[in-house]
Order: C-alpha cells, then sequence, then structure tokens
C-alpha cells in the first residue's frame, strides 16, 4: 500500500527535520509544517477517505502512532527549548570550542604614567588630582602670572568664558593642594591638559602632564635636583647623563629646565636632540614666594620645590615615537607595539 509508505517516509524525514532544529522559531515552522489543519499528517488523514474498507484499520492505526510520535517528539523538544536560558532558547552545544577573547592592554600613556607614579611613590610622594575645568585664577592668577602674560593669550588657551578655560598645565593643581593642606605636602598631580595650537607631529590639542610638589621647612634645590636625577636614572636608566639649564617660570624662583643625555645619540648630536646631544624632560623650580602668600603658606618659614613634564614627551624620548598624533589615533599597529 502507497499510503503505508508514505507514512513511514513522513516519520523519517521529521525525525531528520527536528534534529536539526535549535531554537523555538525553527521548531514552529516544523510544527506548522507537519501538524497544522494544512500540515502533512493532517492531508495524510484525508486521504483515509481513499483507502478500501478492509485496509482502514491499519492504516488508520499507523496514521495515529504516526500523528502521536510526531506530537510527542515535538512537545518535548519545545519543552527542551523553552527551558534554554537565554533570551532567543537557542541551543547551546557544548561542544563547540569556545570563542577567543581578545585582552586589551594598556595604553602606552597609562603605562608610562603607572611608571612614574611608582618612581615617585618610592620617594615617598602621594597623588593628587584636580580638576581639568580650571578657573583663570587657579591656572594663572594664583601663579603669579601677570595679567599680561602671553600664556594667557587667546592662541594658547581654551576659554570656556571670561573666567573660566581648560587648565593649559597641571601647576594650578598645586596651589589647590597646597590650599587644601597644611605642610608638609609630598605629592604628584598627575592628567590631562590642553592648548590651543596648531596641530602637528610635535604638538596636539590635549596632552598629559605630572606635576610634583614639595614643601616643608628647609626644603633646597639640591634635594630637588636629587629626587628628578633619582626619578630620571630610575626611568630612563642608571648610566643616564643630565643637565639643569636655568629658565623662567613665573610660579617658580630659581627655575630651571632639565636635560638628559639624547638616548639616540649618546651626547653626539642628531635629528633626535636636534644637534645638541641634549633632551629637555622637564621644568621645575623653587615655589616662588608669591605663590606661598597666595596660599596662605608664610614664605619666611617654608620653602618647597615644583616640577612639571609632559607625559606624551617623556614616553616619546623612551621609545622614539615619531608622532605625537600615534597616542590618539586608536592605531592598534602602533598600541600592539607596546
Ligand atoms: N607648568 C609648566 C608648563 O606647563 C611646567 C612646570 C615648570 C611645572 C616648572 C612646574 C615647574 O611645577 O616648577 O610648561
Amino acid at each position: 500500500m502507497d499510503i503505508l509508505q508514505t507514512i513511514k517516509e513522513t516519520d523519517k524525514s521529521f525525525s531528520q527535520e527536528i534534529q536539526k532544529v535549535q531554537d523555538i522559531k525553527s521548531l514552529e515552522e516544523l510544527r506548522v509544517k507537519y501538524l497544522s489543519r494544512k500540515g502533512i499528517v493532517s492531508t495524510l488523514f484525508d486521504d483515509l477517505k481513499n483507502v478500501s474498507r478492509e485496509d482502514k484499520p491499519l492504516v488508520g492505526k499507523s496514521l495515529n502512532e504516526l500523528r502521536n510520535s510526531v506530537q510527542l517528539r515535538f512537545d518535548e523538544l519545545k519543552e527542551k527549548l523553552e527551558s534554554v536560558s537565554g533570551k532567543d532558547h537557542t541551543l547551546v552545544d557544548l561542544s563547540l570550542p569556545g570563542r577567543k577573547t581578545e585582552l586589551g592592554s594598556k595604553h602606552i600613556l597609562t603605562q608610562t604614567l603607572d611608571e612614574i607614579k611608582t618612581i615617585f611613590k618610592g620617594l615617598g610622594f602621594s597623588i593628587f588630582e584636580g580638576p581639568e575645568l580650571e578657573s583663570d585664577y587657579y591656572n594663572f592668577e594664583a601663579l603669579n602670572f601677570p595679567p599680561d602674560h602671553p600664556a594667557r593669550d587667546m592662541q594658547d588657551t581654551f576659554f570656556v568664558n571670561k573666567s573660566y578655560l581648560l587648565r593649559t598645565h597641571t601647576s594650578p593643581v598645586q596651589v589647590r593642594l597646597m590650599t587644601s593642606q597644611e605642610p608638609p605636602v609630598r605629592a604628584i598631580m598627575p592628567g590631562k591638559v590642553y592648548r590651543n595650537e596648531a596641530i602637528s607631529a610635535r604638538s596636539y590639542c590635549l596632552f598629559h602632564q605630572v606635576e610634583g610638589l614639595y614643601v616643608d621647612t628647609d626644603v633646597t634645590f639640591a634635594e630637588l635636583k636629587g629626587t628628578l636625577v633619582s626619578f630620571a636614572r630610575q626611568f630612563y636608566g642608571s648610566d643616564l647623563k643630565y643637565r639643569f639649564r636655568p629658565s623662567f617660570f613665573p610660579f617658580t624662583e630659581p627655575s630651571a629646565e632639565m636635560d638628559i643625555t639624547c638616548f639616540l645619540c649618546h651626547g653626539k648630536g642628531c635629528r633626535m636632540c636636534k644637534g645638541s646631544g641634549w633632551l629637555e624632560i622637564l621644568g621645575c623650580g623653587m615655589v616662588d614666594p608669591n605663590v606661598f602668600k597666595e596660599v596662605g603658606y608664610d614664605p619666611e618659614k617654608y620653602t618647597g620645590y615644583a616640577f612639571g613634564m609632559g607625559i606624551e614627551r617623556i614616553a616619546i624620548l623612551k621609545y622614539d615615537i615619531p608622532d605625537i598624533r600615534m597616542y590618539f589615533e586608536n592605531d592598534l599597529r602602533f598600541l600592539k607595539q607596546f
């Protein structure tokens, strides 16, 4: 009998199809295909009327068995899929190989800052932070910048309004630290700074600085030198040569800049050091008495030193990075090298 053969084949094809079902949606499609009113099984029941009287009991029995078995397997899988966690009710195949997770890594600037922090913590410095949106008072006035100082010019500073700006250096955090604590204070102050400069390989509108400050009775320039040399030797290597050049900053007196021997040419002169054999790494000096007066420290009683360095520059000099913009482009070919 043809119909008995068809019943067998239907059972077989259902078995094959249900094996492939992974989610509720395809299971529902299978239900419609086999069990709905116009589905394959119901159509076979319709064909029952064409079967001869004597064959009817046998064919009817087979058809009932087919319908029950299809229904049973459908119910079982439905229950299983619904109990699987997750919104999409997808069956989890535990035999599949796991997905590889890509591990991120710290940005080279974060790594450099971490290293700077570790060195200064070892030298007895704590860490203090201040806001990036700063007032003219903290960024300039309290730091002894005269009202007509060129750094106040709109060319260099991003002003938000007349009295607020994006800080152009981390030195205002010195003022915030001193107005919040009595001496002795010894801290480094890392953070972002902003300058309204033409963007090029050497300058960017945003970069990072680390400020340092130590105030107590009898703090000397020799201690400043000792601390900075110790830092530079730990960071760049113990065979490093250095020099301090006189310089000027409104908030320190005397002021200096620290140079180290060029790591590329070891002092002979090359493109990196523009032929001089030296690389400038930071600005520093003894805190100007005017700054002490502004924060309410007695300049007769206390002395202190301060320094400030650019983190991008410090890392450029250590790793020979050719362009400051590379720090901010998030190109993995660059970032993965560190
Ligand atoms: N604030 C200075 C700058 O942005 C860097 C600096 C120089 C910081 C001397 C200091 C310092 O604390 O003593 O160029």
